[in-house]
């Protein structure tokens, strides 16, 4: 990877998406910089080689991608901050702010500006996100690099605008359903005999079987659930019992109560 990438508002996200590209294999950590008003929390990665500055205007001017990865109500006052750094150059600009439109970001930095969308989530620090991505603007090139940087924390998947929200709920959301949905396994476990330490182990090898078979073989999950489930055996009791306490109506009620807050 040639390219000088700035990741501005280096808090939660921006930090997972700076950590999975250090490790990422060939990656030359002197080409990062990382933004933030208050920069002790990043003073570990200062050892490691990259640059951690409070300045987003000199870090935006360094690099040829500008991650934003600022709340959404702090992207204006950034991008104002970084306007008078954006156009000679025709640096990239990638913001990951949940809800802002790209015609918002490219009314404040202009019409022929190279602008992505893109939706991570915090797996990227394992290089293990999904990253749906939009853009305008975009050279060939250029949407390769984009691609590049989201492909090496994880994978990325190329969307209309139009889905972002949607993308959002399912894979920046999505990673706190899951994670409930393994608590309360795990809860269940401590209940019929098992330490919080064994049943964690449990639980996260199963929720990782469940996930690589599925992106692996990947066929329909009641497919693998029939498999699974002996005709009146404890899978298929366990399972009803469930939804007689409407577990896939509390999931998909739940995602579409995501894409509503973000939506209305
Ligand atoms: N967390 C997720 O899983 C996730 C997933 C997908 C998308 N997103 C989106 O990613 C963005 C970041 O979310 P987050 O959860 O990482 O939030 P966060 O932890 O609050 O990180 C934002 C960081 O921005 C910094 N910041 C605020 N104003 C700044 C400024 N003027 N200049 C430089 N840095 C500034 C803050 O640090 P200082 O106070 O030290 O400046 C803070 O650490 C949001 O837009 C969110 O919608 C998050």
């Amino acid at each position: 990877m040639q390219h000088s990438i700035a990741i501005i508002g280096c808090g939660n996200l921006g930090l997972s998406i700076a950590n999975g590209l250090i490790k990422t294999p060939g990656f030359d950590v002197s080409s990062l910089t990382l933004t933030k008003r208050k920069t002790e929390s990043l003073s570990p990665l200062k050892k490691l080689g990259v640059a951690i500055s409070s300045d987003n205007l000199a870090a935006a001017e360094s690099a040829d991608i500008i991650i934003l990865a600022v709340k959404p109500f702090n992207l204006t006052e950034v991008l104002e901050e970084i306007k008078p750094a954006i156009g000679g150059k025709k640096q990239t600009i990638v913001s990951v702010a949940t809800g802002v439109k790209i015609q918002q970001i490219s009314g404040i930095l202009g019409d022929d500006i190279p602008i992505f969308r893109a939706m991570p989530n915090i797996a990227a620090d394992i290089n293990e996100s999904v990253t749906c991505i939009c853009g305008i603007n975009a050279s060939e090139a250029t949407e390769a690099a984009v691609k590049e940087i989201f492909n090496s924390i994880g994978l990325s998947i190329t969307i209309n605008e139009d889905l972002m929200e949607a993308a959002t709920v399912l894979g920046a959301c999505g990673i706190a359903y899951v994670l409930r949905f393994m608590r309360a396994m795990i809860q269940g476990g401590i209940q019929i005999g098992f330490d919080a330490k064994t049943a964690s182990d449990i639980v996260n090898q199963t929720v990782k079987g469940a996930a690589e078979m599925m992106i692996q073989q990947p066929i329909h999950p009641e497919a693998a659930i029939d498999k699974v489930t002996t005709p009146k055996g404890c899978t298929i009791v366990g399972l009803n019992e469930m939804e007689h306490h409407g577990f896939s109506a509390a999931m998909v009620k739940g995602v579409i109560a995501s894409f509503e807050k973000i939506t209305l």
